[in-house]
């Protein structure tokens, strides 16, 4: 095939018929037509343009920490940067320039090891700066918009520019930033004693391991909050907790995450998230929107 012969000249990591399930913290989906990590920019605006060309979609995947993959598999490009230049930081004092395919525990240290201070409410999130700014990843009190200077984007026809806070739609749990790939963002943290910065850092992902159940593949919380009640408790209020369905489960500890007990389907998870959406409905007259990317 044509289209498969310009994929392949591209420069970095390309594969045919991934598996998506080696890329999700879910462990769930089937194989994607592409899984691509351009070498450089230069790669990516040719892979871009190559898309656009066989009209195959883009999906850009981060971590894969929010993703919940087709179990049939995607006939998509699955693009992810994490080549080196695409997981650089630098900058001086408190602004740093972060790129997007930096792991967030990775940014945490040398936010520790520097005492910058600002970001240690993101410990524990299995996710990239890409990620996190693509949804605005965070707690009910902050999210990493917060922090946030400017963002360098680049479209899907290969043009990069530099939008400022103030142009991004940062909501809760949303960025509008979909329409693009985020290359780096810069970041306003606060100069902070080292100590302090380490114990803020131990304390959340205290908090986090209390409430949550990471001993099994999930995608965190399936649901947003719904105005400021927590999606997980509505969950639990309607007695689903340790509801089954295939392999997966809704988990004992927090409602609001559904659990991979070993050869979860997506299909499973789907089915579990149509009940908790029923039941909370029937309950409280409350609409759950899906946080998690369901890509299919
Ligand atoms: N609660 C229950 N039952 C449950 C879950 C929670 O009664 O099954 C209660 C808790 O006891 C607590 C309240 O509900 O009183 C809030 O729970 P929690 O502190 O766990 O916070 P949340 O609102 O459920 C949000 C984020 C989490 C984030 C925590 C950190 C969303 C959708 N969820 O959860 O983010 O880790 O705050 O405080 O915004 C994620 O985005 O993937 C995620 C897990």
């Amino acid at each position: 095939m044509v289209a498969d012969n310009v994929f392949k000249a591209i420069k970095g990591k390309i594969k045919f018929r991934e598996p998506m399930r080696r890329h999700t913290t879910f462990k769930i989906g089937g194989p994607a037509k592409y899984y691509l990590e351009p070498r450089d920019i230069r790669q990516l605006k040719l892979l871009l343009k190559a898309a656009k060309r066989y009209k195959i979609p883009v999906l850009v995947i981060g971590a894969g920490s929010n993703i919940l993959a087709a179990d049939q598999g995607l006939e998509a490009a699955v693009l992810r940067l994490a080549a080196t230049v695409f997981k650089k930081i630098s900058g001086r004092n408190n602004n740093l320039t972060v790129a997007s395919g930096v792991t967030l525990s990775r940014l945490l240290s040398l936010c520790r090891q520097r005492g910058l201070a600002g970001l240690e409410f993101l410990a524990g999130i299995p996710g990239t700066l890409g990620g996190a700014l693509a949804m605005n990843a965070g707690i009910p009190q902050k999210n990493i918009a917060d922090l946030v200077e400017d963002v360098r984007v680049m479209d899907y026809n290969g043009k990069i520019t530099t939008l400022k806070k103030k142009e991004i739609k940062f909501g809760y749990r949303s960025s509008g930033l979909a329409k693009y790939i985020i290359l780096n963002a810069r970041l306003r943290l606060t100069k902070a004693d080292k100590r302090q910065v380490k114990e803020r850092i131990e304390n959340y992902l205290r908090l986090r391991r209390a409430a949550q159940d990471n001993r099994r593949p999930s995608a965190g919380c399936v649901f947003k909050n719904h105005q400021g009640l927590s999606a997980g408790r509505l969950i639990d209020l309607c007695g689903l907790k340790g509801k089954r369905i295939g392999g997966a489960s809704i988990c004992g500890r927090h409602a609001n995450f559904i659990l991979n007990l070993g050869a979860a389907r997506a299909r499973d998870v789907l089915r579990l998230m149509d009940l908790a959406r029923a039941e909370v409905k029937k309950k409280f007259n409350i609409t759950l929107e899906p946080e998690i990317n369901i890509w299919q």
